[in-house]
C-alpha cells in the first residue's frame, strides 16, 4: 500500500518551530471519534489513492496496538500516523510473521523534525516485541523522503514492482529482516 504521492502534492518541507515534546501515543478503538476524521484526512492528502473507511477500520480495528498518532500537545491535534499490521506469511517454505507498514504520513509543517522516524522505530520496536520475522512496505519509487527514512533505518529493496500504482508509477517493496536466517536449518526438514 502507502500509495503513491499526488503528483501536485505539497511536498515541500516548512519547517517550522517544533513544540517542545511532541505526544506519541498508541492509536486505540476509543479514540476513533476524535481521531479517524484527521487519520483520513492526513493520509489523503498526500496520496493519490483514495482509500475507504473501511480499510482504515480493518487495519486499526485488528492492529491499533501497532499503530502510532504523534499529536501537537497545545491542542492535540494530529501531526503524524503510522498504521501497520502483523500477520502470518505463508508464501514462504517456512511461514513468517510479517509486519507490514501500510500508511505513514506527518503533516507538511512539521516535516524534516524527525517525526516520522520516531513513529516508524515505535511501530518496528512494537512489531519485533511480538516476535516478527521481517516487516515490509510497498513506497514510490520517485519518494525520495520515504526510500531515505526507511533505509536510514535499515530497510532493504527487495523488489521493484513496476506500474504498481494507479496513475502507472512503480513501487519498491523494501524489506526490514528482524532475524537472521539460520542457513544451515534451511531444506533440513
Ligand atoms: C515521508 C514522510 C512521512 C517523512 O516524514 P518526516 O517526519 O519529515 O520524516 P523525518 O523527519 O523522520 O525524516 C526526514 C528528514 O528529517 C531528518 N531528521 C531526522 N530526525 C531529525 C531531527 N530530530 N531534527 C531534524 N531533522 C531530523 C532526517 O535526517 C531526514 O532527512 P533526510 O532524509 O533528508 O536525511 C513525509 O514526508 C510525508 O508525510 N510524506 C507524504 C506521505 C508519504 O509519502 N508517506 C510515505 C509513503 S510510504
Amino acid at each position: 500500500m502507502a500509495a503513491t504521492t499526488k503528483p501536485n502534492a505539497d511536498s515541500e518541507v516548512h519547517k517550522t518551530s517544533l513544540p517542545i515534546d511532541l505526544q506519541y501515543i498508541q492509536y486505540q478503538h476509543s479514540l476513533e471519534a476524535q481521531y479517524l476524521p484527521a487519520i483520513r484526512s492526513l493520509i489523503s492528502k498526500d496520496l493519490s489513492e483514495p482509500y475507504s473507511i473501511y480499510v482504515y477500520r480493518y487495519f486499526l480495528c485488528q492492529w491499533g496496538h501497532l499503530c502510532y498518532m504523534a499529536l501537537d500537545p497545545a491542542d492535540s491535534s494530529l501531526v503524524g500516523v503510522v498504521i501497520c499490521k502483523l500477520e502470518m506469511h505463508s508464501s514462504h517454505s517456512t511461514p513468517t510473521l510479517r509486519g507490514y507498514i501500510a500508511m505513514l504520513a506527518v503533516s507538511s509543517q512539521y516535516r524534516g523534525h524527525g517525526i516520522a522516524t520516531k513513529l516508524v522505530k515505535m511501530a518496528i520496536d512494537a512489531m519485533a516485541e511480538r516476535n516478527a520475522d521481517e516487516i515490509v512496505l510497498e513506497t514510490e519509487e520517485t519518494n525520495i523522503p520515504a526510500m531515505r527514512l526507511y533505509e536510514r533505518l535499515g530497510f532493504l529493496r527487495s523488489k521493484k514492482l513496476h506500474r504498481y500504482y494507479l496513475n502507472g508509477n512503480s513501487a519498491y517493496r523494501l524489506v526490514l529482516p528482524l532475524k537472521a536466517v539460520d542457513e544451515s536449518s534451511e531444506g533440513s526438514e
